[in-house]
């Protein structure tokens, strides 16, 4: 039974502005994706010995059936694909991204799953739609890049360089659902002040980060004021972090900060003093 293998891989959000609400309901935003070295891993196999998908979980506890996103894209693909006669698909995930948390662990193991499908099957059909639909993150990370500038729902892409960083995750275990954090925007808008565009991304590339200059990207996210003082897990995470250094931020629509550092041992040191007062923290760095 032919089987592959792959990583899913965390993103953090280096900025965030969300610019209104689309005519579908969704909100336009931009921001920057990369991605760093924290990963779920996920096989998956053509088994004829079951029907339809087949998934077992390890690590952080999360559904074997149609509550995962893993789950609703190997049945999206099955249905696009029209492979209903063929084997069933056997899927283990094991999860070691929090959920939710901001870091896009569901939509990377979902974008995983449909990469591997197309290997497996063969079946050369544009994942792209399919992604869309069973989420807006779904789409950069099909896109298998380190960093993106990304706008529309998620969807408009374009692949960037940056400065390679250490950095380190810190989650409260607060759950901030992402419906109720874009309410916020809904109902508060007023009270933000107008964020720094992030569009000016090409000055990145050149940013010398490593030789003491500013970090090249605003990390400003618009959800961190709007969660702020409303959710004590992340008005403690962002004082901690502050504390620490400049270099942080709130990743998506949170609970998951982290922050930036330019060598391992100062990330090391940070991890050392955030360990004991929060349930999650990992060290990693970008991919
Ligand atoms: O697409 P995703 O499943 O991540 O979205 C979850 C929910 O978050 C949506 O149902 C919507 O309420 C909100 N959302 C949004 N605009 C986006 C992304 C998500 O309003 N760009």
């Amino acid at each position: 039974m032919r089987k592959v293998s792959i990583e899913a891989p965390a993103k953090i959000n280096l900025g965030l502005r969300i610019t209104g609400v689309r005519s579908d309901g969704f909100h336009s935003l931009e921001s920057i994706f990369s991605t760093v070295t924290l990963t779920d891993e996920i096989t998956v196999s053509l088994n004829p010995r079951v029907s339809r998908v087949s998934l077992t979980c390890t690590g952080i506890p999360s559904p074997t059936d149609e509550n995962n996103l893993v789950w609703k894209a190997a049945q999206a693909f099955m249905n696009e694909a029209d492979v209903k006669d063929r084997d069933g698909i056997s899927i283990t995930l094991h999860k070691n991204i929090p959920s939710p948390g901001g870091l896009g662990g569901g939509s990377s193991d979902a974008a995983a799953v449909l990469l591997a499908l197309r290997d497996l099957t063969g079946i050369r059909i544009n994942l792209t739609p399919l992604g869309e639909r069973l989420g807006s993150d779904v789409p950069f990370f099909l896109l298998r890049a380190g960093s993106a500038f990304v706008t529309g729902r998620g969807e408009v892409l374009k692949e960037m360089v940056l400065p390679h960083f250490h950095c380190v995750l810190v989650h409260s275990g607060e759950k901030i659902p992402t419906p109720a954090a874009f309410k916020l925007w809904d109902e508060h808008r007023g009270d933000l002040t107008e964020a720094c565009p992030i569009s000016n991304y090409t000055a990145l590339k050149f940013g010398a980060w490593h030789e003491g200059k500013p970090f090249p990207v605003r990390l400003d996210n618009h959800f961190l004021t709007l969660l702020h003082g409303r959710y004590p897990g992340v008005t403690r995470t962002a004082e901690e972090l502050s504390r620490l250094t400049g270099d942080w931020g709130l990743s998506g629509s949170g609970p998951a900060f982290y922050a930036l550092f330019r060598s391992e041992n100062e990330a090391k040191e940070a991890e050392e003093h955030l360990a004991g007062k929060f349930p999650w923290v990992f060290r990693c760095q970008s991919r």
